[in-house]
């Protein structure tokens, strides 16, 4: 296993790393660049099908379930379809909805967490069209569907899913277009376009990973902190959760991501100089509201991490430090604010001197309810 890791000292470092190729795996077969198509063949979707659809229903658990919420933004703002994101292990003891035309779509890496499955099954029972996205091929969540989209991106060790949350990202978003396409609601201009920027998302990612000596520097700041706050909105508030939730499972410090609109209702209490504030701020249409929560936050005594675009001098003023990443269209980026949090949670659990591949309690994949 030794071998495997290659130059990195843990798995999660070795997959935060791949996240080059794992993007470029991802998008391989799926995008004609020069035609501006999307192309999901395992899917099975036909334009007949994509008009019918009236809801979709995203179940799944832990960091997928966050891709979903980046899903739902996709999806709703591309295609104009309502998405409902649903924790599994709820979804099937609460009755759901589900018509004719409605898809239950689950998202996977393991294919085998067992309230996923279970989530499937329930819409199964009450004829849902039912799609996954999923990483272990031929594993359940891929076989019991009506279609899939496979992630691509090879086996992922470390408990602390990361290329695999960057992918469904990207396959998400490749279903928002294919869908759009196929109902006929997307002007092609708009749908090349979408397709284009897809292009630069492995080298951006790269860029990304070319920040870890400030991130490591800002990891070693933030070792001893007992709690600490994730503050996102809009289509980087799923990634306020990620966030926080790769900083618990591997450093077992307290983390709380947070929609940040809503830290005047509550969290607001906790901040002091000892509660680091992580602030997504990168270029994207809530900037402004996260920047003034960024105010806010300093000035109430708090300690603001930001993740900010490369350049933005106004961000750089108002926060402590920052997480740079490249600019982008605002739609694709949360598949690069989350890659410094990864980072950033890694190196203060390794700083900790932590199991980070196999933090206590915690399996890769839940096959149990
Ligand atoms: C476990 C893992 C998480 C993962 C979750 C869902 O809790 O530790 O990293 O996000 O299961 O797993 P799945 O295989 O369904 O994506």
């Amino acid at each position: 296993i030794a071998a495997e890791k290659g130059e990195y000292r843990h798995f999660m470092q070795k997959e935060i790393h791949e996240q080059v190729r794992s993007l470029t795996d991802t998008l391989a077969g799926r995008v004609d660049f020069d035609k501006g198509l999307i192309q999901l063949p395992q899917l099975k979707l036909t334009a007949e099908t994509a008009r019918k659809i009236n809801k979709i229903i995203i179940t799944a658990c832990g960091t997928a379930q966050h891709a979903g919420l980046v899903g739902k933004i996709y999806i709703e703002k591309i295609a104009r379809i309502p998405v409902e994101v649903d924790i599994a292990s709820e979804f099937r003891y609460r009755d759901p909805i589900i018509q004719p035309g409605t898809v239950v779509l689950s998202i996977s890496q393991s294919g085998e967490t067992a309230d996923t499955l279970a989530a499937m099954e329930e819409g199964r029972q009450k004829g849902a069209i039912l799609w996954s996205i999923v990483n272990a091929i031929g594993s359940q969540a891929m076989r019991v569907a009506d279609g899939y989209i496979s992630m691509q991106v090879g086996p992922e060790i470390g408990v602390a899913s990361t290329k695999a949350f960057t992918a469904p990202l990207v396959d998400l978003y490749m279903l928002a277009v294919l869908l759009a396409d196929l109902r006929g609601t997307l002007p092609v201009e708009q749908r090349k376009k979408l397709v284009n920027d897809l292009r630069m998302i492995p080298d951006l990612a790269g860029k990304c990973l070319e920040h870890e000596p400030e991130v490591m520097s800002i990891a070693r700041d933030m070792k001893d902190a007992r709690d600490a706050l994730y503050l996102g909105r809009g289509i980087n508030m799923p990634i306020a959760y990620e966030g926080a939730l790769k900083l618990k499972e591997i450093s077992y410090i307290h983390a709380e991501g947070y929609p940040a609109g809503e830290m005047k209702h509550g969290p607001i209490a906790l901040i002091d100089k000892d509660m680091p504030v992580i602030a997504l701020a990168p270029n994207d249409p809530w900037y402004e509201k996260m920047a003034s929560q960024i105010e806010q936050a300093k000035a109430r005594g708090g300690k603001v991490i930001a993740v900010a675009t490369e350049g933005d001098k106004n961000v750089e003023h108002l926060a402590d430090s920052c997480l740079w990443v490249p600019s982008i269209p605002w739609m694709l980026s949360p598949v690069l604010t989350v890659i410094p949090l990864q980072m950033l949670a890694y190196h203060i659990a390794s700083i900790r001197g932590l199991d980070v591949d196999q933090p206590r309690n915690l399996a890769k994949s839940v096959t149990v309810e």
